[in-house]
């Protein structure tokens, strides 16, 4: 096992000395520098557990390191420095991809465990990954994990359907993970996410000088999937425009940066998911039929939860055991019953929702049905309000621009409150599904997971 290396990128000596030796002392193998310049130079060096970056540097503002960072080296998190006090810089920064920010002055124990969040995060990534295979034994996913596996020894494109959370990306994570493409990078890339006028630039990249703006050469997630595997998920969010480039770019496996004159090879393995229906889209021509061949040479359906209820046992237990490690809590039958009953429009991800909403709610060591909150079987109005749930008066949800302070008194903890009602509302209104939440807060899906474990929503 090599050292992890963090990357300390500040341009005023003292300070970065200061953090040199914190993070030193963590065990992890520092490199400092004091220019954007440097920083990319070392990038491309090496790889790093974690980079920390002034906001202002000499040659520029880091913004632009921190968003390339979330997209060529999307395993290293990225924390900037802010100036005390400037929320709307630190905004800037967490929407550019950066997973936290730190307020000058450098308060050391905050500095340290933001480190250790950051190193947890990406440590736990790909051994949580592997080891989580696909739960449960329904004669569906037996088949599932069957095909991963065969799967996973070829090279064919696959297209993974099913509905919202019933493990789409999971599976393609696992054909990635048991493929001998494992060691190469597996890059998820929303494409109902990336405006239309960035895709051909994010995906090809472009050179310097090919348009308002290019002012350097910039890979795209092509290159960065190079050797690897790439997810396209929602893909049926991708303008006929550029369904016809990217039909191109898998048919020749090889693509052409904006302004560069010739093409260059690529070797990544395409898997897409979606969780609409791709062939009535092209039967309504909105999806191109060349590429919907192209991509769905072999089809890995994921089963709803609602069509495999003997999995819903398993699978609580398996999320129970990730939620309560210490095993302190249990469900009563009456709650298992339940849950047996339930839909699940929501698939796995909901009930690992509700377990976790029932696990915060639960008063004893024991869940009752009642603390799952269900809802009723044909529910007039939407799921209850994991808001309202977190509220203990149990009054309606504040207005989105009334916070309420609870946590305490400092600008901190209101800050906070704010941003866990914030978050808490969104995930609500997008089913739970955090890269929809993410999207609609205009924050990464990396920085969205980031800030749940950090506030303990998860
Ligand atoms: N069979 C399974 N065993 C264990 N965990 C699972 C299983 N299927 C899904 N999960 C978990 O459920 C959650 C949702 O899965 P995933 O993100 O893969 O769904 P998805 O189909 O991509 O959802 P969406 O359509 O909303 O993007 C994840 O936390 C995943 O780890
Ligand atoms: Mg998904």
């Amino acid at each position: 096992m090599t050292t992890p290396a963090a990357l300390v990128v500040e341009d005023e000596a003292d300070l970065r000395e200061l953090i040199e030796l914190s993070l030193s002392g963590m065990d992890l193998d520092v490199v400092g520098v004091g220019t954007l310049a440097e920083a990319h130079e070392q990038l491309a060096k090496r790889s790093f557990a974690l980079c920390l970056t002034d906001l202002r540097l000499p040659d520029g503002m880091s913004l632009p390191l921190v968003e390339k960072i979330g997209r060529d080296f999307p395993h290293t998190p990225v924390a900037v420095l802010t100036a005390y006090g400037n929320v709307e810089t630190a905004v800037q920064a967490l929407k550019a991809g950066a997973f936290d920010f730190v307020a000058k002055p450098v308060d050391i124990s905050q500095l340290r465990s933001l480190v250790q969040t950051a190193l947890r995060l990406t440590a736990n990534l790909p051994a949580e990954d592997a080891s989580t295979r696909l739960i449960g034994e329904s004669p569906a996913i037996l088949q599932a994990r069957a095909t991963i596996k065969k799967l996973a020894r070829s090279q064919a494109p696959v297209y993974v359907s099913g509905e919202s959370g019933s493990g789409k990306e999971l599976a393609a994570r696992l054909i990635h993970e048991l493929s001998p493409r494992a060691s190469g990078p597996f890059v998820p890339v929303n494409c109902g996410a990336i405006p239309a006028e960035l895709l051909e630039s994010e995906f090809f990249g472009h050179k310097k000088g090919s348009f308002t703006g290019a002012t350097v050469d910039k890979p795209g997630l092509f290159q960065a999937a190079d050797g690897g595997t790439m997810l396209l998920d929602e893909v049926a969010d991708l303008p006929l425009s550029m369904q016809v480039k990217l039909l191109r770019a898998i048919q020749e496996k090889a693509i052409r940066p904006i302004g560069a004159h010739a093409e260059q090879a690529v070797d990544v393995r395409i898997i897409s998911a979606t969780h609409k229906n791709l062939h009535e889209l092209v039967d309504k021509g909105e999806f191109r039929q060349d590429l919907y061949y192209r991509i769905n040479v072999i089809e890995l359906p994921m089963p709803p939860l609602s069509e495999r209820r003997e999995d819903i046992a398993p699978l609580t237990r398996h999320i129970l055991a990730k939620l309560d490690p210490a095993g302190r809590t249990s469900l009563s039958d009456d709650a298992y019953a339940a849950l047996a009953e339930y839909d699940f429009p929501g698939n796995i991800r909901e009930l690992e929702n509700i377990l976790e909403r029932a696990l915060a709610l639960a008063e004893g060591d024991v869940v009752h049905a009642e603390d799952l909150r269900l809802p009723a079987p044909r529910p007039a109005t939407p799921a209850p309000s994991a808001l309202a749930a977190m509220n203990p008066a149990g009054s309606a949800p504040p207005a989105a621009s009334e916070p309420t302070a609870a946590g305490g008194d400092s600008l901190e903890d209101y800050i906070e409150q704010l941003e866990r009602e914030r978050i808490l509302k969104a995930l609500e209104s997008h089913r739970y599904n955090k890269t929809k939440t993410a999207e609609a807060l205009g924050i990464t899906f990396r920085a969205l997971r980031y800030r749940l474990k950090k506030l303990g929503i998860e």
